[in-house]
């Protein structure tokens, strides 16, 4: 593949310590990677992962997210392919290695394949992955993989056909189980499923998800349900705390894997007669944002340094042409220092986030 050097004089990426005028007050650390550099923030954490929403646009219409569908109240001026381009190589000359394309429903943009492969062409990106509510996966999957996806995580609130129905507003749960099934035939990094902890659901899940797992390589993993700005409702009569799966999973013989010293905030359970795992986020609990290792950007190009956070950066005025790598990574690396210790949830404090199609979660 060939390499692209969207910012004009960008031959390589210089590592970012040599510049003081940049690096003057940064905590930087050299990447042990063989990237020019890894940010961290005041916390000393380090940022090596992307995630980056294409589209706030989607076409499910899940009830603890768009429960009224997606409505268009803003232009949908999205970045195109080649801003995405000079963006991820901006934050890739920066020591991001892993990229994660979200939405909206990623899916719904028919440039999709362009933009992984745009993506994937980086040097120093080194993991593609991808969020996506199933649309359309059974018959472009091939074609993403091709382009240099190498991680799916699908959302599957469900695992059967009416539930599903009832939690998404669409009635594509065997199209999607077919997608998972035909993702499972190429040799991804990883194939995880997403489910959300819902009092109604939660439980033929945990039985019936670790039954799905026993076979297949795949990691499920729950997430505790969010609290936004739109669905306070919505939370207060379906929130489940993650400990219920914790215990669950205890009594049926399921431990937690030793966790290595960049994993997310998710907490994998393992079991010696399953060949998939059982995933846990939980963001309500302690601790769970000192393990943060992302960085997130909308599909306007404005970085958000916390999901729930407010306000944002806006990149998207250097985006425009090449040139300008110096001031794209001081821009980062400064408003990273002011990225807060964590969320606000447990004092019910979304920050400014609606919903989670907004910045793909
Ligand atoms: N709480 C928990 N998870 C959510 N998701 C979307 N909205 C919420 C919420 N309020 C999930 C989606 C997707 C992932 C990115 O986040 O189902 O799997
Ligand atoms: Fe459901 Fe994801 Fe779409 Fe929200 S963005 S409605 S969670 S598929």
């Amino acid at each position: 593949m060939t390499q692209l050097y969207p910012f004009a004089g960008a031959s390589a990426p210089e590592p970012l310590a040599l510049r003081p005028s940049i690096s003057d007050g940064l905590k930087v650390t050299p990447n042990t990677m063989g990237d020019a550099i890894k940010a961290t923030d005041s916390y000393g954490r380090r940022f090596h992962y992307l995630r980056l929403s294409v589209t706030e646009v989607c076409n499910f219409r899940c009830t603890y997210c768009l429960p009224n569908g997606w409505k268009k109240s803003s232009p949908m001026n999205y970045m195109d392919t080649q801003e995405i381009r000079r963006l991820v190589f901006g934050f890739a000359s920066m020591g991001l290695a892993k990229v994660r394309l979200t939405g909206g429903e990623p899916a719904v943009r028919k440039d999709l394949t362009s933009i992984i492969e745009a993506v994937s062409d980086i040097d120093g990106v080194n993991k593609v992955a991808m969020t996506t509510n199933g649309y359309n996966l059974n018959r472009y999957v091939d074609d993403w993989v091709s382009a240099g996806l190498s991680h799916l995580n699908i959302s599957i609130d469900a695992l059967n056909r009416e539930t599903f129905l009832k939690i998404t507003g669409h009635d594509r749960f065997e199209d999607v189980m077919a997608g998972l099934g035909r993702a499972l035939e190429h040799d991804l990094g990883a194939v995880k499923v997403n489910a959300v902890l819902l009092r109604d659901s939660v439980e033929d899940g945990f039985k019936g998800w670790s039954d799905f797992v026993r076979n297949r390589p795949v990691t499920v993993r729950f997430i505790e349900l969010m609290r936004t700005l739109d669905n306070a409702e919505f939370f207060a009569d379906q929130h489940v705390s993650g400990e219920v799966l914790r215990g669950w999973l205890t009594q049926n013989g399921w431990a937690p894997k030793m966790r290595g010293i960049d994993d997310g905030p998710a907490i994998e359970f393992v079991h010696p007669d399953y060949v998939g795992r059982i995933g846990l986020i939980a963001p309500y609990s302690k601790g769970f944002c000192d393990s943060c290792n992302r960085l997130r950007v909308s599909a306007k190009g404005n970085m958000k340094l916390c999901l729930f956070g407010n306000g944002g950066l806006d990149l998207r005025d250097l985006l425009q042409s090449d040139g300008g790598l110096e001031e794209f990574q001081a821009r980062v690396l400064g408003s990273l220092q002011s990225k807060n210790a964590g969320h606000r949830l447990s004092a019910s404090n979304p920050g400014d986030t609606m919903n989670l199609a907004q910045t793909g979660g």
